[in-house]
């Protein structure tokens, strides 16, 4: 197999859309707004894996209240373009959220399909509260009446990689969030 290194990865993203320091700094600014609104209160972070990973981690210690961190992992049937909002759950939360105040953490949000199933299926739970948080936020492509309540940045559509977003599995790992090129994608 070719070394596919840094340079590889790099070579494939036709544009920076937003780079290391600029997510940093934001994801602080976030962390602060979700201090303020959460102080005195019984928060809990969910993370939905894989994609938020890489920003929850980064959230959640810019996050300077007492919270519990837990985690979800779901599956949306559809192609990698295109959910149909249709998601099962393959690792559900630990934590009851039942009475309390709970923040979703997701990578982004497109259609908006994923997040709508997802909130209705939580709210079930009867939380005391419950908002998304995402790092990003493509609303020419919504399909349902959806917003999210913390957004990190606003982008156009594009399909964009890196900082826990991927394409087929791989480019999580890229520090910054950049559009692969249409020749990466195959
Ligand atoms: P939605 O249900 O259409 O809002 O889909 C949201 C999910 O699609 C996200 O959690 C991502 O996993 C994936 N997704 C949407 N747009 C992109 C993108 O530009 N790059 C990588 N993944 C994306
Ligand atoms: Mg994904």
């Amino acid at each position: 197999m070719e070394n596919r290194g840094e340079a590889f990865m790099n070579k494939n993203i036709g544009e920076v859309l937003l780079d290391e320091k600029t997510i940093e700094k934001r994801v602080k600014e976030l962390g602060e707004e979700i201090s303020k609104d959460y102080a005195g209160k019984d928060l809990v972070m969910i993370c939905i894996l894989k994609g938020a990973s890489v920003f929850y981690s980064d959230l959640s210690r810019a996050v300077k209240v007492h919270f519990k961190m837990d985690f979800m992992s779901i599956s949306s049937y559809g192609d990698a373009e295109k959910t149909s909002g249709i998601v099962s759950i393959k690792k559900d939360i630990d934590t009851s959220i039942t009475g309390k105040h709970v923040v979703i953490v997701e990578d982004i949000m497109d259609s908006g399909l994923t997040l709508s199933y997802l909130t209705r299926l939580l709210a079930a739970r009867q939380p005391e509260s419950l908002r998304i948080c995402c790092l990003l936020d493509k609303p020419e492509r919504r399909e349902c009446e959806i917003s999210p309540d913390y957004v990190g940045f606003t982008i156009p559509n594009k399909f964009v990689v890196g900082y826990g977003l991927d394409y087929e599995g791989y480019y999580r790992n890229l520090p910054y969030v950049g559009v692969l090129s249409p020749t990466a994608i195959h």
